[in-house]
C-alpha cells in the first residue's frame, strides 16, 4: 500500500455531529466537548456555525461557545458562515478560521441554504473579502459529492468545477463531503482524482458519513491516493439536517484505531478521544455509532 506517513484530522464533532440534534445541547456541554477534543491532541475543532437559527436551532449558541472555549495556541477553530452576516458573527467571537458551504447539487445547494450554486458564491464574496481584512483563513466545503439525495447521481466534472471555484476564491482546503454516505471506494477515488486535476491534492480533504458503512474502505482508498486530511465526528456523531436520512459522520475514533493500526501518525489519543465520546453520547442519551468506541466501552465494562 501506498500511504501517507502523517495525516491531519479535522474534528467536526462539536459542528456537524451536533447540528441535527433536535434538544438543545447546554452550552456547558458544547464547551467540555471541545476543551476535551483540544486536551485530546486534535489541532482543528470546528466550534459551531453562524447560520440562521430558524434553520439550525441547535448552532444559536456559537457565539457564547466560542467565547468560553479554552483556545489553545496553535488549534484552530473553524466556524461554519453561509453569508455575510455570519461572518460579521465570525469576526465578533474572535474567530480565526470559517468554512464557507455550497454543494454539487442545485437542488441540496436550495434545500441548505435556499439559493443557487452561483448565488452561494455571490454570498461567498463578501466573506473572503472580510476575512482577507481581518486575517481569517477559510475553508470551503462541496456536498452531495457522491450523490444527491434530491437528484440522485453527481458528476465528478460538476465537484471539480465547484472545488476549483472555491479554492481560486482563496478557501486554503476544500473539503469534499460525502454528505449521505452513499460513495463507495472506487466512486470516491475517481471523483476525488477529477477534482485534484484542478486543484493541489494536498489542499483537498475528505469528509465521509457512514450512511451505508464505507467510509474506513473510502478513507484507506483515497488515502492512497495522496489525500491526507480527514474529517471525522467523535463518537460518530452527525448528520445534515437537509439530508435526511443520511447518518453520522465517520467516528473519529474509528479513524484512529485505523490510522494506529497502519502506522500513519496523527497526534490525537485515542483513549481521550472515546472517553470524550462516552461523555457526549452519555450528554445526548444515547449509544456511540463508531464501533470502536462501542468495543473499547465493553472492554472497560468487562
Ligand atoms: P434565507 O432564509 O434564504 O436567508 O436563508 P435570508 O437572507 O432571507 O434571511 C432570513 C432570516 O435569516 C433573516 O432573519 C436573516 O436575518 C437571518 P429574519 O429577518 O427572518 O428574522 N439570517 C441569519 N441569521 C443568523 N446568521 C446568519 C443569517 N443569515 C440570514 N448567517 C441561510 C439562507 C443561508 C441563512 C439559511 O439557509 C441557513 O442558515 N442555512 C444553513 C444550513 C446549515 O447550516 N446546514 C448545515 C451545514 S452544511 C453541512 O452540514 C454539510 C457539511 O457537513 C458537508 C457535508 O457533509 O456535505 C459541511
Ligand atoms: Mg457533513
Amino acid at each position: 500500500m501506498n500511504l501517507p506517513k502523517r495525516v491531519r484530522l479535522v474534528e467536526v464533532g462539536p459542528r456537524d455531529g451536533l447540528q441535527n440534534e433536535a434538544k438543545p445541547v447546554p452550552v456547558d456541554v458544547k464547551v467540555e466537548l471541545i476543551d476535551r477534543l483540544t486536551a485530546a491532541g486534535h489541532t482543528t475543532v470546528e466550534a459551531g456555525s453562524f447560520v440562521s437559527p430558524k434553520w439550525v436551532p441547535q448552532m444559536a449558541s456559537t457565539d457564547e461557545v466560542m467565547t468560553r472555549i479554552k483556545r489553545k495556541p496553535g488549534v484552530s477553530y473553524p466556524v461554519l458562515v453561509p453569508n455575510k452576516l455570519g461572518m460579521n458573527g465570525a469576526i465578533e467571537s474572535k474567530c480565526e478560521e470559517v468554512a464557507v458551504f455550497t454543494a454539487a447539487s442545485e437542488a441540496f445547494c436550495k434545500a441548505n441554504t435556499n439559493c443557487t450554486i452561483d448565488e452561494s458564491f455571490e454570498r461567498f464574496a463578501p466573506v473572503i473579502e472580510a476575512a482577507q481584512r481581518h486575517n481569517i483563513r477559510v475553508r470551503g466545503y462541496v456536498s452531495v459529492v457522491a450523490g444527491c439525495p434530491y437528484s440522485g447521481d453527481v458528476d465528478p466534472k460538476i465537484v471539480a468545477d465547484v472545488s476549483e471555484r472555491l479554492f481560486r476564491m482563496g478557501c486554503y482546503e476544500v473539503s469534499l463531503g460525502d454528505s449521505i454516505g452513499v460513495g463507495t471506494p472506487a466512486k470516491c477515488v475517481a471523483m476525488i482524482d477529477a477534482v485534484a486535476q484542478r486543484m493541489p491534492r494536498e489542499k483537498i480533504a475528505a469528509h465521509f458519513h457512514d450512511t451505508y458503512g464505507q467510509s474506513l474502505a473510502n478513507i484507506l482508498a483515497v488515502m492512497e491516493r495522496g489525500i491526507t486530511v480527514f474529517d471525522t465526528a467523535v463518537g460518530g456523531l452527525g448528520g445534515c439536517p437537509y439530508a435526511k436520512g443520511a447518518s453520522g459522520n465517520v467516528g473519529t475514533e474509528d479513524v484512529l484505531y485505523l490510522l494506529n493500526g497502519l502506522g500513519i501518525e496523527h497526534g490525537v489519543d485515542l483513549d481521550a478521544i472515546a472517553a470524550t465520546g462516552r461523555f457526549i453520547c452519555e450528554a445526548l442519551g444515547r449509544q456511540p455509532a463508531s464501533k470502536v468506541a462501542q468495543a473499547l466501552k465493553a472492554k472497560l465494562a468487562a
